[in-house]
C-alpha cells in the first residue's frame, strides 16, 4: 500500500470525510485565516516604520530630526547683544518672530523668550518688550508714559519694588546686554540740532 493510499485512509478513518472533502475543507480554512489575518498588524510590526517609506524618506526624517536638535542646541546658547540704545532695543518688542523678546531693567538687558505667553504679541505684559520698563515695574504701572527709565522721583518703597523685579528677572532670565546712552545730537556729525527723544 503507498504512502498516499495509507494517508486517505487515516483521514477518512479519523473525520468521517471523503478524502475531497477533507482537502476542500482544509483549504478553505487556509484561505479564510489568511484573509482574517491580514486585516490586523502584529506587535512587533507596529513600532515599524511603514514599508512604504524608502531608505531616502528614513534618512531624510533622521537628518530633519539632527537638524532641530542641532538648532534646540543653538538657540539654547546664550545670547550677547552687547550695547544697545533704547531705540535699537524696540526691535526686540516681538513684531519680529525671529527676534528675542527683550526687556530692560536699570539698564540691564534679559532676554524674556522663554516667557513668551507674557511678553510676546498680546501676552499681558507685551507693552514692556523692547522697553526700559523700570519706573513701570516699580510703580506697578502699566501707563505708557511710566514706561521708561525715569526713577528720579521714586521714594524706597517703590525702588525696593524694583529692586525685588530685579532680583526675580536676574534669577529667571539671561542677561545680554545694556542699555546706553542714545548719541546726542552733537555727537553726530551732521546731525544739526536734530533731537533724539523717545516716545513712550
Ligand atoms: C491684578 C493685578 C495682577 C495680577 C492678578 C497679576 C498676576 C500675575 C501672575 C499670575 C503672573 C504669573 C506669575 C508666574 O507664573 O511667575 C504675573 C506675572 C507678572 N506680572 Fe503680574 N499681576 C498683576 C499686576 C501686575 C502689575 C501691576 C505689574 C507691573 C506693572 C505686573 C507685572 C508682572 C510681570 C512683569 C510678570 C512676569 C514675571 C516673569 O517674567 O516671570 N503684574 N502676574
Amino acid at each position: 500500500m503507498g504512502i498516499y493510499s495509507a494517508a486517505v485512509e487515516e483521514i477518512t478513518w479519523y473525520t468521517g470525510l471523503s478524502p475531497a472533502a477533507f482537502f476542500t475543507i482544509a483549504a478553505l480554512m487556509v484561505v479564510v485565516y489568511k484573509t482574517v489575518s491580514s486585516m490586523f498588524v502584529s506587535p512587533e510590526d507596529f513600532n515599524k516604520p511603514p514599508v512604504a517609506m524608502s531608505i531616502e524618506k528614513i534618512s531624510q526624517s533622521n537628518s530633519d530630526f539632527l537638524n532641530n536638535v542641532m538648532a534646540t542646541t543653538t538657540n539654547s546658547q546664550p545670547l550677547q547683544l552687547g550695547d544697545m540704545t533704547e531705540q535699537q532695543l524696540r526691535a526686540y518688542n516681538g513684531s519680529d518672530p525671529n527676534k528675542p523678546l527683550l526687556i530692560s531693567i536699570k539698564g540691564q538687558i534679559y532676554d524674556v523668550s522663554s516667557s513668551r505667553m507674557f511678553y510676546g504679541p498680546g501676552g499681558a505684559y507685551s507693552m514692556f518688550t523692547g522697553k526700559e520698563a523700570s519706573r513701570a515695574l516699580a510703580l506697578l504701572s502699566f501707563k505708557p508714559q511710566d514706561i521708561n527709565g525715569n526713577l528720579e522721583d521714586l521714594g524706597p518703597e517703590e525702588l525696593q519694588v524694583l529692586e525685588d523685579w530685579e532680583d526675580k528677572f536676574t534669577e529667571k532670565y539671561a542677561k545680554v546686554g545694556q542699555l546706553v546712552r542714545e548719541p546726542m545730537p552733537a555727537d553726530q556729525a551732521g546731525c544739526g540740532d536734530e533731537t533724539h527723544e523717545i516716545e513712550n
